[in-house]
């Protein structure tokens, strides 16, 4: 059957116009959000992804759509494509998984981001890095503003993660500066939601999976130290409108929810959302855990009138949702 000229043009128009964006570590928690996100904006979606800490369970509702291709490849080697975008998430998120490897962790970071970074400049790419709030280090400004330099420790265990992100941020301002790359710099809070990987020790993912395998809730200190928690979609919302940002914002611009909560706090919430047997148990803080972290999102609000809007009992029972269904086989339940 042959297409009126109409519609050959219409889809010609579209398809040309449509942006090719690639998300590295887009198999992950953050990532295969943001792939789904994209696709459903009417973009083509490359998702490139060494499953490290990633799943293609985390990817396979996308699989059918044609406009959603995947590579398995390692930022921290060099790589050809042709993009419009990059979103560079490639990086484990949690210390258990950044720890196991620590070497490894900042190669990812440093070498992810010069590899990144000159696809962007070849292709003349705008790039977002999904930088971090652990660059502030354990904070003496409360809350952290994107001005404050960080009180961060070279030597600490963090540090593999915390310094790999800040050298990542110098590069792409040098990139910015002396090449005139456009860079975009988000630095992402505590996220939680569906997907999160169960078994990587965050703090939202382990006492739900505890409370529902009516487990000890184990919290690291005395539960005083405080978090706050930005539900998924919020932080996808933020990561978009900042990448449509006029290419003058470069960031870093916080992203996260500030309503602070203490890991207290957290632990009974979700015992009574599950409904759990759970008793909760204290044990050490791990070495350089940070005491308190709260964003300022005044520079969000502002440039990318942005703040979140998913309170944390609805972003939380979302996430119990998810666990409930993945855990279903699980007889103990
Ligand atoms: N989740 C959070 O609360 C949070 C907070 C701040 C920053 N971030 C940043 O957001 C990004 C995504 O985090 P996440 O929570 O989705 O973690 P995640 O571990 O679920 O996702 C990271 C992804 O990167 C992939 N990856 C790791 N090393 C790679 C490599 N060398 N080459 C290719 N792929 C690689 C992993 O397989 C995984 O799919 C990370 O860069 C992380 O530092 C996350």
């Amino acid at each position: 059957m042959r297409l009126p000229a109409f519609f050959l043009h219409l889809i010609c128009k579209i398809t040309l116009t449509m942006n090719r964006i690639l998300v590295t570590g887009g198999a992950g928690f953050i990532g295969s959000h943001l792939c789904e996100k994209l696709l459903s904006l009417g973009n083509e979606v490359i998702c490139l992804d060494n499953y490290f800490t990633g799943s293609k369970m985390n990817i396979l509702h996308l699989l059918d759509n044609h406009y959603f291709e995947v590579i398995r490849h390692d930022v921290t080697m060099p790589l050809f494509v042709e993009t419009d975008e990059i979103y560079n998430l490639a990086c484990p998120a949690s210390p258990v998984h950044y720890q196991y490897n620590g070497i490894k962790t900042i190669k990812t970071s440093v070498m992810g981001a010069i590899n990144t970074l000159g696809l962007a400049k070849r292709t003349k790419s705008k790039i977002l890095l999904a930088s971090t709030s652990e660059i502030y280090g354990d904070p003496e400004v409360h809350p952290q503003h994107e001005g404050y330099w960080g009180n961060v420790n070279t030597l600490g265990p963090r540090a593999c993660y915390d310094e790999g992100k800040r050298c990542a941020e110098t590069l792409f301002m040098n990139y910015h500066n002396q090449n005139g790359v456009k860079i975009k710099i988000a630095r992402i809070f505590n996220t939680y939601g569906p997907r999160m990987n169960q078994n990587d020790g965050r703090v939202v993912s382990n006492f739900i999976v505890q409370a529902l395998k009516n487990k000890d809730i184990t919290i690291f200190g005395d539960g005083t130290h405080t978090r706050s928690f930005q539900y998924i979609d919020d932080l996808i919302d933020g990561m978009i409108r900042l990448m449509k940002t006029p290419d003058i914002f470069t960031g870093p611009v916080n992203l996260g929810n500030p309503v602070e909560v203490s890991v207290g706090e957290l632990a009974v919430m979700i015992i009574k959302m599950t409904g759990s047997k759970s008793k909760i148990v204290y044990l050490p803080l791990p070495e350089d855990d940070p005491r308190q972290r709260k964003p300022d999102i005044s520079l969000a609000k502002r440039e990318l009138d942005w703040e979140p809007k998913i309170a944390l009992e609805t972003g939380l029972s979302r996430t119990v949702k998810y666990f409930r269904k993945i855990l279903a086989p699980d007889k103990s339940l």
